[in-house]
């Protein structure tokens, strides 16, 4: 069964947000980080990232939309976080990102966008944990998903069958039925934060 993540970047009062999430049944919370460059969006600085990380007691997973991660990576001190995400399109010394991630104590995902190549990930993939596949384009929350998502997941677990997989961006009670054969950890964000009771949200999605 897939885990779900809910992302938080839709909220407009983070910490009530956080402390609903962590008395929730979600199994991860999801921090989008988003620099202004590598996306249009700016979302935590990584003093702020510091100050938002104790206040969250669920398994976190960290999608680093930012084309220079290695200073958030050597910010990230605290033992809820378990995977870090880092995009494959950023101009960076990917392998040696890697090697960085694991070796501060963390499982590695790599994320893909909706139009690169699914197989820029072929190089990397015995290395890492995870591919985060993107199913809107990165920096905002609330978009369409983006049907051949589908696709791009169903090739990811054909080139390697034990590569965990996540997918993230449009996911709902709909959407979720194309996804949810071949992904083990499922982002949401809006669907869930804009219901008033999280984990009616979260049920549906598990259905
Ligand atoms: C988009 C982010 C997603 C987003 C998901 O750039 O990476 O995590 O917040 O939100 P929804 O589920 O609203 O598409
Ligand atoms: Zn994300």
């Amino acid at each position: 069964m897939y885990k779900i993540s809910t992302s938080i970047l839709s909220s407009n009062n983070l910490i009530d947000t956080i402390e609903k999430l962590n008395k929730s049944i979600t199994d991860y919370i999801h921090l989008d980080v988003m620099d202004g460059h590598f996306v249009p969006n700016t979302k935590f600085s990584i003093e702020e990232l510091k100050d938002i990380l104790p206040h969250i007691n669920k398994p976190i997973d960290i999608h680093l939309m930012v084309e220079n991660p290695l200073p958030y990576i050597k910010a990230i001190n605290n033992p809820n976080v378990k995977y870090i995400t880092i995009h494959i399109e950023i101009n960076q010394d990917i392998n040696s990102l890697i090697d960085t991630i694991k070796s501060s104590g963390y499982k590695v995902c790599l994320a893909i966008k909706p139009n690169t190549n699914i197989e820029e990930i072929i190089p990397y993939i015995e290395k890492i944990d995870m591919v985060l596949i993107m199913s809107v384009e990165p920096g905002y929350g609330g978009q369409k998903f983006i049907p051949n998502s589908v696709e791009r997941l169903k090739t990811i677990k054909k080139i390697n069958k034990n590569i965990l997989t996540e997918v993230d961006g449009g996911i709902n009670n709909d959407t979720i039925t194309y996804v949810k054969d071949y992904t083990d950890i499922i982002v949401s964000g809006s669907y869930i934060i804009n219901n008033s009771n999280y984990n009616e949200a979260i049920i549906n999605l598990k259905k």
